[in-house]
């Protein structure tokens, strides 16, 4: 049995924002005190009249200056493993999760091979446990490695290990593999998380990318956003026929996206399960999620911080490769908008780090997990006015609702997973810095506000 008491922080949970004092047992929140305890004194003296019948010792933290809110919950990163451990390997990962300030994660099946029985993804989740950083909730494919056809390995899964299966990197072909899946996943109670893109448009849009990355390869330009200075002189001309060819293919995956995501919500409403569209980023994708939620549809969304940060129609931006890609101030705006009035449930970082190399050779993604908060933060608090509270419900509270998890607030009998933030810290972000072994960061150089100061979980101190 082990006690703790946090003092003199200010929580912030999804209904609260207030100075108090927290106390945890046995790793849960026994209960919540919500008013100044500045000294030390006075913290003893409450922990002493609470656990007055315990025998054991109560550990003291003192938060002065720190905001203490429910650890965040990431329902999209990719870890890599097995078999990208280049990219990334759970040790890495976890590291840059937990610097993150992310409790738990959800991790897709895009590796090698593809994570598509149960069997491995309990494995990945025991191995990822005996690390004791972030938990990890690992996704299963819908078909089975990817390959577009058998979905019967969904009736070896249970939800509650399992919560959440997913083709992330693609999405499914046929129409009817995709029903099929999803009727699995309604009596399963797993929720389908749809990388919504029509496999088909997006096949078009390669061509496109691939010879913008070739000319881009010859001049040594990035393929994360990050300027870079080329040695060789690059024309207007030579500008142009990169970013021409980076708007016709992004062009293309705006459909692909609208109308995968109208598709797959469709399916779900026939098979009756719970689909969660990942990484919307158009405003006409948020639109149909709008108008199925009005029709009682059972739809959530995710948004990245990338597209809530970013926009792609002019340079270096466009040439950051990113899939869904980066859109336009519209867009940008539309999913802003989609947070703030419900339509999107939570905020996901896609958190994909590759190596230097296969970043230059045109993979699409951005390590993300270590900037998240501070992009957030710095967007939609210090930017468009969002309380801290509504980020808390969008980083925490609503996608441990999504898990079914009792995770997510600061209240008594909750979970003791917190993350110790100093909102108003500027920093600099400088990817050498991350534990993440990507370093394909948009928002290299940046200066952001916002900074995780600490992690606890299950109410035990992390060392980051
Ligand atoms: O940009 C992306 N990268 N989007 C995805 O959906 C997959 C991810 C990856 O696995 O690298």
């Amino acid at each position: 049995m082990s006690n703790l008491l946090i003092y003199n922080a200010r929580l912030v949970d999804e209904n609260t924002d207030a100075y108090g004092a927290l106390l945890v047992s046995n790793g849960k929140i026994l209960s919540v005190c919500k008013s100044d305890f500045c000294t030390e004194a006075s913290a003893v003296k409450l922990a002493d009249g609470i656990f007055s019948d315990s025998a054991d010792p109560v550990e003291l933290f003192d938060a002065k200056g720190l905001v203490l809110t429910p650890a965040f919950i990431d329902l999209h990163v990719h870890l890599r493993y097995p078999g990208q451990t280049q990219k990334e390997d759970l040790n890495s990962g976890l590291h840059a999760t937990a610097a993150g300030g992310f409790g738990t994660v959800v991790a897709m099946p895009n590796t090698n091979p593809v994570v598509s029985d149960a069997e491995l993804a309990l494995k990945i989740e025991k191995e990822a446990e005996e690390i004791g950083l972030t938990k990890v909730f690992q996704t299963v494919s819908l078909t089975k490695n990817f390959e577009g056809k058998d979905v019967s390995h969904l009736k070896e899964i249970d939800a509650k290990r399992i919560p959440v299966i997913t083709e992330d990197g693609h999405d499914v072909l046929s129409s009817s593999v995709m029903l099929d899946a999803m009727k699995l996943a309604a009596e399963k109670g797993a929720v389908v998380s749809c990388h919504s893109e029509d496999p088909e448009l997006a096949l078009k849009a390669k061509p496109y990318r691939a010879a913008a990355l070739e000319i881009m390869k010859i001049y040594g330009l990035s393929a994360w956003g990050h300027f870079v200075e080329s040695e060789k002189e690059i024309s207007p001309e030579t500008f142009t026929e990169i970013d021409s060819n980076l708007t016709a293919a992004n062009s293309l995956l705006a459909i692909a996206e609208d109308s995968a995501t109208y598709r797959n919500i469709l399916l779900a409403k026939e098979a009756g399960c719970h689909v969660h569209i990942a990484h919307c980023s158009t405003k006409n994708s948020i639109e149909i999620v709008r108008a199925a939620k009005k029709e009682g549809i059972n739809v959530t969304c995710e948004v990245t911080p990338h597209h809530l940060a970013l926009t792609g129609d002019t340079e270096p931006m466009i040439r950051a490769l990113v899939n869904p890609p980066l859109r336009h101030e519209e867009d940008r705006l539309a999913l802003i908008e989609a947070l703030r009035d419900g339509t999107a449930d939570v905020i996901s970082t896609d958190h994909a780090p590759h190596t230097a190399d296969d970043k230059a050779a045109g993979a699409p993604g951005f390590t993300g997990a270590e900037t998240a908060f501070a992009v957030c933060n710095t967007v939609l608090v210090k930017e468009q006015g969002f309380t801290p509270q509504k980020l808390s419900q969008l980083m925490s509270a609503n996608p441990a609702r999504i898990l079914g998890l009792k995770k997510g607030l600061l209240e008594p009998g909750y979970d003791a997973d917190f993350a110790l933030l100093d909102p108003e810290k500027r920093w600099k972000v400088r990817s050498a810095d991350f534990k993440s072994k990507g370093k394909a960061s948009p928002f290299e150089g940046e200066e952001l506000i916002g900074k995780v100061q600490g992690l606890i979980l299950d109410g035990k101190m992390i060392s980051l």
